[in-house]
């Protein structure tokens, strides 16, 4: 591996686990509860993060350029909520990428669902030209409405993702999660995905670190948190000291800022 790839794995990766913060989640649903002042929300975490999952428009508006946290670009969608969300283009060059000093990049696939094909000539042509400039991508196995979170399904999606050159996957934590990583040759990390009872989210979190994981790409559940600072350094004590998510929540609770009376 050239020194460029190995050096960006590693400021994405840390020293083989990771609290990546999800932030992306305007490209497709807009002003995202939590979200509604990128900048706001944002700032505060920033110092936790190992590195920010992000939109070329949120990098540019909302972290300035003097932050030194790896930046992971989004640069597929094309679709809102209100449209198919599997039917995805690339959003982003490279170029741009590059431009924006870009860490890594991140791309959805819809494995199984009719854009099937489209997102996964999207993967592997981002990672044709990425590869060139020693940057790595990110896959996103997004999961189309009508199937199942399940091993087999994650299993298929992650493994595709993995050869079609994605360096890290980022896919939902499931019953037998250990399949899904046993299967993907390279790190998975998970989603958090709809936001959960922190303890219920912590608890996530220490099942995937359990199960293989290199650690969390974690948006909602930090973000939407009562006090997201508590819950990203709760999440941070779970992925990088093992602490059990039934501590992790005392660290939480201890951060909480307290009602003003
Ligand atoms: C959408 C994404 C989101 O960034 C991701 O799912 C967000 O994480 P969370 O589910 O924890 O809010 O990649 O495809």
């Amino acid at each position: 591996m050239d020194y460029g790839m190995s050096n960006r794995l590693s400021r994405v990766m840390g020293p083989g686990r990771a609290v990546m913060l999800a932030v992306d989640h305007g490209y497709f649903q807009g002003p995202t509860t939590g979200l509604e002042n990128l900048r706001r929300t944002l700032t505060p975490l920033i110092p936790y993060a190992d590195s920010l999952m992000l939109t070329r428009g949120a990098l540019r508006t909302s972290v300035d350029p003097e932050e030194r946290v790896p930046i992971v670009l989004r640069v597929s969608g094309g679709t809102s909520v209100l449209k198919e969300l599997s039917n995805e283009t690339l959003t982003t060059s490279v170029e741009d990428a590059v431009r924006l000093n870009a860490t890594a990049l991140a791309v959805s696939i819809f494995v199984g669902s009719d854009n099937e094909r489209q997102t996964l000539a999207n993967l592997s042509g981002l990672v044709d030209e990425a590869e060139g400039c020693g940057i790595p991508v990110l896959a996103v196995t997004a999961v189309g409405r009508e199937m199942n979170r399940d091993a087999r399904y994650l299993a298929l999606a992650c493994r595709v993702a993995a050869e079609l050159g994605a360096r890290i996957v980022k896919t939902y934590y499931c019953e037998e999660f250990e399949k899904v990583v046993d299967a993907c040759p390279v790190p998975v990390v998970i989603a958090g995905g709809k936001k959960l009872p922190e303890k219920e989210a912590l608890e996530l979190a220490e099942k995937a670190m359990a199960k293989g994981a290199r650690g969390v790409d974690m948006g909602r559940n930090i973000f939407q948190s009562s006090d997201p600072v508590a819950m990203i350094k709760a999440v941070r004590a779970v992925v990088h000291d093992g602490v059990p998510a039934g501590e992790a929540i005392r660290i939480f609770e201890g951060g909480k800022v307290p009602p003003a009376p």
